[in-house]
């Protein structure tokens, strides 16, 4: 275990980055960092979340997020439970205040949810005596991925203050974008969004970035390399020519990291769409940095986990990790 962690952490919830400090920010990261090693060990459990129940409730579909919240809790020894909207009494007609309710009626004591609309967390977290943590919700925030993805750097870099990331791909429908321009301005990093006009967000620079169209000058300067797919499924119209126009022009591959700088990190949250915004020599190579990320997602959902429903205030992490 590292030093002990004070936590200066007083919030019931975890909606988005937005609204939270750069010291809070920390506190998570430095909480994941002492977590980490628990998942090295050859029994990768601690008693922190002993008697805690945490629901995964997922009204879209999953991998990665999902994966490394049941381990996480299964982690700190809390009982977990996966609810799928598909298989839930949601197909019925009960609405999500509902559900919730009911399930609150059990005695849990943690909420994760994933909604294909913004703002569906906050709406649990107005009715619920449990935890809401946003585990995605719509083109809004994802904040635990922004956090694993800060934490990856921080890992590779020792820092985020000052650094390069250019963020490349369909800005306007991600959530990863948005929590993580969130995060990372607020830890200092210098940010650069990259997409054709159709894709980015009208006054994305109020978020404190840059803007280019051009994907080799978002390359040429990076320190970090954040590559998002196009997210078809929440687009309404066809917002680019096509796939192969939009590959030319963004794609990340051999020749377009011909200048980019020897250190560079390459990141992607998944799910990825080969041969479109990455070719695998991108994200199979040296540079390529995004199976840390999925590795570190279980280290800072621990984290996040234990602050929230496990942490008095002011204790030390050490007390809980054994
Ligand atoms: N990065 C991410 O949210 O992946 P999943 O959709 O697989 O959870």
């Amino acid at each position: 275990m590292s030093a002990a962690i004070e936590t200066l952490w007083t919030r019931k919830h975890l909606l988005g980055l937005e609204d939270l400090s750069a010291d809070e920010i920390n506190t998570i990261l430095k909480t994941a960092a002492s977590l980490k090693e628990v998942s090295l060990r050859p029994i990768k459990k601690v008693p922190a979340l002993r008697g805690k129940t945490i629901v995964n409730l997922f009204f879209e579909p999953s991998t990665r997020t999902r994966t490394s919240f049941e381990l996480a809790a299964k982690r700190l020894s809390a009982d977990t439970i996966n609810i799928a909207s598909s298989s839930s009494s949601l197909t019925k007609g009960e609405t999500i205040i509902d559900t919730v309710n009911n399930l609150e009626a059990l005695k849990v004591d943690a909420f994760v949810v994933r909604h294909a609309s913004a703002g569906v967390p906050n709406l649990i977290a107005q009715h619920a005596r449990a935890s809401v943590i946003n585990a995605g919700d719509g083109a809004h925030e994802h904040p635990t991925q922004a956090l694993l993805d800060l934490f990856t750097i921080q890992e590779h870099r020792k820092k985020i203050a000052g650094l390069k990331v250019s963020i490349i791909g369909d800005i306007s429908h991600s959530r990863v974008a948005r929590s993580n321009i969130w995060g990372l301005t607020k830890l200092g990093a210098e940010v650069t969004v990259c997409a054709p006009p159709t894709l980015l967000p009208v006054e994305i620079e109020r978020m404190g970035v840059q803007v280019t169209h051009d994907a080799n000058e978002a390359v040429e300067n990076a320190d970090v390399l954040m590559l998002l797919r196009i997210q078809h499924e929440r687009q309404e119209t066809q917002l680019i020519p096509g796939i192969r126009e939009y590959r030319l022009r963004y794609g990340i591959d051999a020749q377009r990291l011909e200048k980019a700088k020897p250190d560079l990190l390459i990141m992607h949250p998944g799910p990825v769409n080969r041969g479109v915004e990455l070719d695998s020599f991108a994200a199979d190579g040296k540079s390529s940095v995004i199976l840390d990320q999925v590795t570190n997602g279980v280290a800072v959902r621990m984290a996040v986990l234990y602050l929230v429903i496990g942490a008095p205030e002011g204790t030390p992490l050490e007390g809980a990790v054994v």
